[in-house]
């Protein structure tokens, strides 16, 4: 499906959190060895419940935390080694964010055009009416008016909020864009709308968006391929389409069991799944690994577990 090769590759990446010292500190592994690839052009969801790791394997990338191991590279550039000027000026010109909390992430004392026009100044464009044609070109594709650049955060509503948050993240042209859970915090009737706004921008703009969410729903109708994440370990992946069709592993099951379905029959008949690690699975004699049950679609799975999503992919014909 993606012939250009990987934008980012991930590989054996670690992120621990020490807190206290000496022999009453404790270790949170926050990420946990997680290895995928994001390709060109993909819009690649990060999926799980609140804690897994998400907003930290998004914050290492971008080196707001700094990996305590494992190598990522964006277009075959190592961007985990030590920071210097030069990586810093590749990462800002090549990735961005975008925060969860519209509210807490702009400087409720700067204007949108201050706060959009930060990263070009950044980057060295002081020159004003250059900075203020590239904000007013920006605020337009995100559906605000050059009227508002002189205003205030506080003066829009959520949705506009995550719309100025949007235009902050893009006014520097990145390749990437790691929209971390975007809409969590906005009402369900606004979030659709964001949701088609980064759509069309990606298009417009050819960008690449690891987006990051805490359940399926919000990724399901955009996202290329899905990873889902729990205690800082992938522990599925596969195409959007292929996950939701066929999901295997119990955990990606009961996100799946507490999505709405549309259909009221299905709906009625929906049951909620719990998800229980030490009755699952049996790893008393194996350890569990990222798996390649089917092309492409990887499971964290035992040897034994392997064999039996096979035969489970075989029982729902998907595989011969
Ligand atoms: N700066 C930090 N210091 C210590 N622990 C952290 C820090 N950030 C996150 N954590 C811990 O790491 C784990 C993963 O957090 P996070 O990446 O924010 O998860 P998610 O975004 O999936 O909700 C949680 O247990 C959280 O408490
Ligand atoms: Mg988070």
């Amino acid at each position: 499906m993606f012939s250009n090769g990987p934008l980012l590759e991930v590989e054996n990446l670690r992120v621990t959190f020490t807190s206290g010292r000496g022999r009453r500190s404790t270790e949170v592994h926050a990420v946990d060895d997680i290895s995928f690839n994001i390709y060109e052009g993909e819009t690649f969801g990060l999926v799980g419940e609140s804690g897994c790791g998400k907003t930290t394997t998004g914050r290492a990338i971008i080196r707001l935390y700094d990996p305590t191991s494992g190598t990522v590279r964006f277009r075959g550039r190592e961007i985990s080694g030590p920071m210097t000027k030069d990586l810093r000026d590749y990462l800002t010109s090549n990735i961005a964010m975008i925060f969860q909390d519209p509210v807490e992430s702009l400087n409720p004392r700067m204007t949108v055009q201050e706060i959009v026009e930060e990263g070009l100044k950044v980057r060295g464009i002081r020159d004003p009416e250059q900075l203020r044609t590239r904000v007013y070109s920006m605020l337009s594709k995100i559906g605000l008016s050059q009227e508002h650049a002189s205003r205030y955060p506080h003066e829009f509503s959520g949705g506009q909020r995550q719309r100025i948050g949007i235009a902050r993240a893009l006014i520097t042209s990145p390749s990437l864009v790691i929209a971390d859970e975007p809409v969590s915090a906005l009402d369900v009737s606004i979030q659709a709308q964001v949701i088609n706004l980064l759509n069309d921008l990606k298009a417009e703009l050819g960008l690449t968006i690891m987006f990051i969410a805490h359940d399926l729903s919000v990724v399901k109708y955009f996202s290329n391929r899905v990873a889902v994440m729990y205690y800082g370990k992938i522990v599925e992946l596969a195409e959007s389409d292929e996950l939701y069709m066929y999901p295997l592993h119990p955990y990606t099951r009961s996100l799946l069991s507490a999505v709405p379905q549309p259909n009221p029959v299905t709906e009625r008949k929906r049951k909620r799944i719990s998800y229980d690690p030490a009755a699952d699975h049996d790893y008393s004699k194996e350890e569990p690994s990222l798996r390649e049950v089917y092309p492409g679609h990887f499971v964290s799975c035992s040897e034994s577990e392997l064999k039996r999503y096979r035969l489970e992919l075989q029982a729902q014909g998907k595989i011969s």
